[in-house]
């Protein structure tokens, strides 16, 4: 694994650009990211192009000994463009112009932007694409930071008709598969539908759901024109785009398919902070992140190409965004850098070089502070490069369970959540966390992933089960484990005719005849367990495995296959991990609290993220907190 920085070269005076090359080297870095928000100093003035700095910048970095990760510089387009072309911005939910100032004030679907993207993409990848030091390409910048995949602009507008008209053919058709003629909502042209907001109440969720998958093919079809450029004038090279963590307003599968390397970018203690965990897990976690945040995402964001990603922005000490900003415990920064490669990253970039004393993120770390001293994340890095170096290279594995996500699943369950507390992402979190406690390494796929040679599969839930998929389930013969509110939709986002779990009950006679959700502090006794959130009444002549007190089923199995009915919590998951790894196979270890391991081929990693020392049982090696142990495997 390599490892490197995002560095902003028009930041600084040129004087110390030679220094800065020379310090990355020293420090073990031999990857730089640059360009991503540049477009104004590549481009002053329209149609003027001024390549003279990033040239030389460029020349500058490659003759110290790095490689350059480019980055188109889409994000943040120049005030002289919004000016030419005010209608370029997007337009948020109320109906009001995104304004210019900060970044990402674009629609995906203007045209005229779209074409702007295009040209500023062809004259980097005319000028830069054959250079020996660009091995890798990012388009744009985390499509979607900042509330931004959705947009409600005329231009957005107009080319959702034009793709409802591609999907339905007719109207009717739309308006039957909407169920429109609920609150005389049907329509006589697809050019009378608006998109789904300033509705009285809340729009029909068809509506949202077509809504939802157009925009994301919308942030599909805007990268694939940069990567489709980026190919034709630059061979060879790699192209990637930097993710965010915990975010699902955009289908990353599809986007992916058209990468070479999906990259992430890792902030474990700000998504603690903005996240759902609860104030003690916030406290306890306060400086080393909750143990499964960076794993879950390496795990996740690998499956989003063929299994090459990388971290693009690492933390390196304080951010600035989250609500509180905490410094990591010293050993963090070279614990998640590890972590990153047990997975089976390529490489690890830090964000940032050095920390910018003007602007928005000023009180944002760097590896340098900002009068150019190191900062205590540097001698981490140089353990980090120490170690790295030190255990070679590290061939990644297939991990023995698949654990589906789904991003349509996400859209599900945010437009008709029907209780609040039922968070997708939460819901999936949970049973990763279960299969990490117990020490079990996960990959994290797609519907549409092979599943053939899992030992184990877990779908915490899937609302709407795609064609095909319960043939290809039925067809596995391993334990498998389904969540509640699996089936309960159809692709038009309707109740299915033989009710939830729909086309699933090819794989169990059961059928869900209720679900109700239950308040927030609210909870009913299970045995061994607490029910909460979420619970379902289920119609069956199966026994149920786990019921309440009163016999009202809560898992059902039948064969090696299981229905989960409630929302479970981690009593439950840690239950039903015991059992099915023990009939797949697949081995268990007890790690004591906040300890997680991982395998590579030739190596087992073990990282405590508690705040005290722990004993792992697999080598009897004490580790301190915030630290790491790294055994060969027998
Ligand atoms: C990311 C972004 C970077 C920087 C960073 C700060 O979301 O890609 O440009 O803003 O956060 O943590």
């Amino acid at each position: 694994m390599k490892l490197g920085c995002c560095y902003y070269p028009e930041h600084w005076p040129e004087e110390i650009w030679a220094e800065d090359a020379r310090h990355m080297i020293e420090m073990g870095l031999s990857l730089v990211r640059i360009g991503e928000f540049a477009w104004n100093r590549i481009e002053p003035e329209p149609g003027s192009y001024d390549w003279d700095w990033l040239d030389r910048a460029i020349e500058m970095l490659a003759s110290a000994g790095l490689k350059i990760i480019l980055g188109t510089p889409t994000a943040t387009p120049p005030k002289w463009l919004v000016d030419q072309m005010p209608d370029m911005v997007a337009i948020d939910r109320e109906g009001r112009p995104r304004g210019f100032g900060s970044r990402r004030h674009y629609c995906f679907s203007h045209l005229g932007y779209r074409a702007e993207s295009r040209r500023i993409t062809t004259a980097m990848a005319e000028r830069y694409g054959e250079h020996p030091a660009i091995t890798i390409w990012q388009t744009d910048n985390e499509y979607g930071c900042h509330d931004t995949v959705l947009s409600f602009s005329d231009a957005a507008a107009t080319r959702f008709r034009e793709w409802l008209a591609a999907r339905y053919g007719d109207v009717d058709t739309l308006n039957a598969a909407w169920g429109n003629v609920f609150w005389s909502m049907e329509y006589s042209s697809f050019d009378e539908i608006d998109p789904p907001n300033l509705t009285v109440t809340e729009a029909n969720p068809a509506h949202w759901l077509d809504y939802r998958r157009f925009a994301s093919d919308e942030v599909a079809s805007f990268n694939r024109e940069q990567v489709d450029i980026i190919r034709a004038h630059s061979p060879g090279r790699n192209i990637t785009h930097n993710f965010m963590g915990f975010f699902t307003e955009f289908d990353h599968h599809t986007t992916g398919a058209d990468l070479d390397i999906a990259t992430w970018d890792s902030y474990p203690l700000g998504f603690l902070e903005q996240f759902w965990f609860s104030e003690d897990e916030k406290r306890e976690f306060l400086r080393q992140g909750h143990p499964d945040i960076a794993a879950f995402h390496h795990d996740l964001y690998r499956g989003c190409t063929g299994g090459r990603w990388g971290v693009m922005e690492q933390q390196p000490g304080p951010v600035n965004w989250a609500r509180f900003n905490p410094a990591p415990l010293p050993g963090m920064v070279a614990l998640w850098t590890l972590e990153a490669m047990a997975h089976g990253a390529e490489f690890t970039s830090y964000f940032r070089w050095r920390q910018a004393p003007f602007a928005q993120e000023q009180m944002h770390a760097g590896l340098l502070r900002p009068d150019s001293e190191e900062a205590p994340a540097a001698d981490e890095v140089r353990e980090a490069a120490r170690v790295i170096a030190d255990i070679g290279p590290q061939e990644a594995m297939r991990a023995p369970v698949a654990l589906l996500f789904s991003y349509e699943a996400a859209w599900a369950c945010g437009i008709q959540p029907q209780g609040k507390s039922f968070r997708y992402l939460e819901l999936v979190y949970e049973h990763y966390s279960a299969l990490r406690r117990a020490g079990i390494d996960v990959d994290i796929v797609s519907p549409a992933a092979d599943l053939t040679d899992y030992q184990l599969v877990v779908i915490p839930t899937l609302p709407i089960v795609p064609d095909g998929f319960a043939e290809k389930l039925a067809a596995l013969d391993c334990p498998m484990l389904i969540g509640p509110r699996s089936g309960s939709k159809t692709e038009n986002f309707c109740i299915p005719d033989n009710l939830a779990p729909g086309a699933l009950q090819e794989l169990f006679a059961l059928k869900v005849t209720r679900a109700e959700s239950i308040r927030d502090g609210v909870s009913e006794p299970g045995d061994g367990f607490e029910i909460a959130r979420w619970r379902e009444d289920i119609t069956s002549d199966l026994e149920p495995e786990f019921a309440d007190p009163d016999g009202t089923g809560v898992v059902y199995k039948q064969g090696g296959r299981r229905y989960v009915s409630v929302w479970p919590d981690r009593a439950l998951l840690d239950q039903l991990v015991a059992r099915m790894a023990s009939e797949a196979g697949v081995a268990l270890a007890v790690l004591p609290e906040g300890l997680r391991t991982r395998r590579s081929a030739s190596h087992i990693f073990a990282f405590n993220y508690s705040n005290k020392p722990v004993v792992w049982p697999e080598t009897g090696a004490e580790i301190a907190p915030a630290g790491f142990a790294i055994a060969r495997r027998a």
